[in-house]
């Protein structure tokens, strides 16, 4: 047993919350990075124990400097190494010879410039005596809880209650200081560098249960662990809401592209509908990532999906409204209710219909007015507010308007967003607003995504689904199928061999039979059933339809005999020393719509699973969908209606309805497989055939690891 099979793991909340901290490379020197963590762990008011440690010994900030790691008294649950990369495993070593429980390696110098071997030797050994690594190549970390700034940048964080996670650094001490302009307060953030050991997932689990924090930034570049991530992520939204930055689109290659399950989309594109089945929200700018933090850590979610926006200018209300269809805001448009509710404060050549405009000549007591009848109306859950600059409002009454408006939603428990578009008064208006935290913004954009993102936050919670379905699948059958492929030196499986798999999972396929005479082939097709095909079955004849070797839509015993000679003259006449196994008898699959399903095993996401539309065209019209295989029948349902060609299932043009509680068991079934045996990592069925009743899987393609 391996010393980290023996020893437990140390509590994450002492990486955050440590009593006592070393740093290895303390200075003196101004400008080093260690001499700026032992400043910013003192002057940031951190109320545990300090010990720098370099071998000039002295003191630094009125600390004793140790000059080794091993001559500190008691335990250490932090250390932050800041010594160059030849001498930092020395001092990782040192550190795990003396127990410390977390160490942040900020050096630099690893993984990211190829020494990946380097790395894992050093973390490798830390883990072996029960450490946990943070990095290599970080800033740092700062938890508002202990007023732990273990970072080396240059300004005080604010504290606040929004968790920041990065793994990019250099974009991580841009966010504090952005932070800072935003009048954000942070509850920690996390620089996770080369994650070698301490991920995301870890810190999602301190953050998920830690009060101070109300909302998570994430900003991740690749994921390591996807499993257990997005299992973290789902855990932590079901509480908190977490906002998403990820880079790095896609790359095409990156995916096995041995099926179309790995080829029809980029990892992006997964990331994407995989994200948002957790129930993260993914922004797309820095700037939204922020603006949502803020807005939802304290805003109240809506209730409902009837938004109403109140303008002084037709102009913004209308580049509200497209912005409403951008970010997913519905408008409230009860004609008759609009009307009764914003008369009072709409004058004659303004607009009672959503955006509701009450026009250029409103002042500060009309938009008390108007802006009262959302929060009061019970068939209304949301508003947004726009201010156009005018010469008759005096800009000075705006920041008492908003002030006094916010009050009335906040009481009302209803959302509101403010757009104030104007020159240096309204400008002005809007800072001085935003430092009280309420959400107003310069651009309608901004004012309607924020909204958006309240909405997205709602729809989640109204689908959110943490069940996991699976099917009944014959798991023995299928290992003894990939151990029979193994054993033939193969990593795909044969047409009959994939059919074994389907049978093992329940997935019906079309009825088959290798016959190897006239009497058998007609025999066979009256057993599954007119019409029927037959194909020659020769691993001398590889292009069957070039061969003659295939016949289609015969309804008799006679043209079955009669095709049956046909195929074996031809495929003489094609090679005439071909060996011919038999022929395949095969079951005219009748017309339905065709679907492609699959599965694979992703590199990030873990286990995935895809639905779409199928057939020859596949990678034409890309109509698909993806989800991590961690999937309910419900959310499996959702999926299938998301794509295109939902319409064609659910009974277009007077068609009747075909059956999508099958789709949905195929889609389960694939889950299961790709999930419960490990050493399949590809599987697809294209087309599955979708009917009234029931579908067909016809062509199966399975891949599996050597
Ligand atoms: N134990 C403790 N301290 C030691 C030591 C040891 N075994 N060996 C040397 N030191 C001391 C040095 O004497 C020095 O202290 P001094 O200023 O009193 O002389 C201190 O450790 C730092 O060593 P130094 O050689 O001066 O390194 P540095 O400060 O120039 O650089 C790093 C060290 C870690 C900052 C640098 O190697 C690095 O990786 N920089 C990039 C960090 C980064 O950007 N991280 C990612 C951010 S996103």
């Amino acid at each position: 047993m391996s010393n980290s099979d023996a020893r437990k793991k140390p509590d994450i909340r002492l990486l955050f919350e440590p009593k006592t901290v070393a740093v290895i490379g303390a200075s003196a020197q101004p400008g080093k990075i260690g001499y700026s963590i032992c400043r910013n762990i003192k002057e940031g008011g951190y109320q545990g124990k300090l010990y720098p440690v370099n071998p000039k010994g002295g003191t630094i900030f009125g600390e004793k400097v140790f000059t080794s790691v091993a001559d500190i008294p008691g335990e250490i649950d932090v250390a932050s190494v800041t010594v160059p990369a030849n001498l930092a495993f020395e001092a990782v070593k040192a550190c795990a010879d003396k127990g410390v429980k977390h160490i942040q390696v900020i050096t630099s110098g690893f993984a990211e410039i190829g020494e990946a071997d380097l790395e894992n030797e050093m973390v490798q050994y830390a883990i072996d005596r029960g450490c946990r690594v943070l990095g290599p190549n970080i800033f740092g970390l700062f938890s508002a809880s202990a007023r732990f700034n273990s970072t080396f940048s240059a300004g005080t964080i604010p504290s606040g209650a929004v968790g920041i996670l990065t793994q990019s650094g250099a974009l991580g001490i841009a966010m504090i200081g952005k932070c800072a302009l935003e009048n954000i307060g942070l509850s920690a953030i996390v620089s996770m560098g080369n994650k070698a050991d301490i991920d995301e997932a870890d810190c999602l689990e301190y953050l998920i249960q830690q009060d101070l924090t109300k909302a998570i930034l994430l900003y991740i570049e690749g994921i390591k662990g996807g499993d257990r991530f997005l299992q973290t992520l789902r855990a932590a939204t079901k509480v908190k809401p977490v906002v998403v930055l990820k880079s790095g689109r896609s790359k095409r290659g990156a995916m096995a592209a041995a099926s179309h399950t790995g080829s029809l989309a980029g990892t992006d594109e997964i990331c994407d509908a995989i994200l948002r089945q957790c129930g993260a929200l993914r922004a797309e700018t820095l700037q939204d990532a922020f603006n949502w933090c803020k807005c939802l850590k304290d805003a109240p979610l809506p209730k409902g999906e009837r938004c109403v926006i109140v303008t002084n200018g037709g102009g913004v209300g209308v580049m509200a409204t497209d912005a409403c269809e951008k970010y997913g805001v519905e408008l409230y448009d009860d004609q008759k209710v609009l009307a009764q509710a914003f008369d009072e404060a709409t004058p004659d050549f303004g607009s009672t219909k959503n955006p509701v405009d009450i026009t250029g000549a409103a002042g500060a007591k009309d938009y008390d007015l108007a802006l009262a009848a959302p929060a009061k109306c019970p068939t209304m859950d949301s508003a947004i507010a726009l201010y156009c600059e005018t010469a008759v409002f005096n800009a000075d009454n705006l920041v008492e308007m908003v002030r006094g408006t916010y009050k009335t939603y906040q009481a009302a428990g209803k959302p509101i967003t403010y757009a104030l578009v104007g020159g240096k008064t309204v400008a002005q208006a809007a800072e001085v607003l935003k430092e009280e935290q309420i959400p107003v913004y310069t651009e309608v954009y901004d004012a309607v995504s924020n909204m958006g993102a309240l909405y997205t936050r709602y729809r989640m919670a109204q689908l959110r689904d943490d069940k996991i379905d699976e099917a009944r699948i014959d798991l023995g059958a299928i290992e003894k199928t990939i151990d029979a492929v193994l054993a033939d030196g193969r990593s795909f499986l044969l047409a009959n061999e994939g059919q074994a798999v389907m049978r093992a999972a329940g997935v019906t396929i079309p009825g088959a039979k290798i016959a190897k005479s006239a009497d058998e082939c007609a025999k066979a097709a009256e057993a599954i059933g007119f019409p029927v095909v037959m194909k020659v079955v020769s691993r001398d004849i590889l292009h069957k339809s070039d061969a003659g070797g295939v016949v289609l839509n015969l309804k008799s015993a006679g043209e079955v005999r009669e095709a049956y000679e046909r195929i074996m003259n031809n495929c003489r006449a094609y090679k005439k020393d071909a060996v011919i196994d038999g022929i395949e008898v095969v079951e005219m699959v009748k017309p339905g719509v065709d679907l492609i399903v699959g599965a694979r095993k992703d590199g990030q996401m873990g286990p995935i699973i895809m639905v779409g539309m199928g057939g020859i065209y596949v990678e034409v019209m890309k109509d698909v969908a993806f989800r991590s295989a961690n999937l309910s029948r419900g959310e499996a349902q959702r999926m299938l209606q998301s794509i295109r060609c939902y319409p064609m299932l659910a009974g277009a043009r007077g068609q009747k309805p075909k059956d999508t509680a099958s789709v949905v068991d195929h889609i389960i079934k694939l889950a299961t497989i790709i999930k419960r045996v490990p050493r399949i990592t590809d599987i697809e069925i294209n087309p599955v055939v979708v009917y009234e009743q029931g579908c067909k899987a016809v062509d199966v393609r399975i891949l599996i690891k050597k």
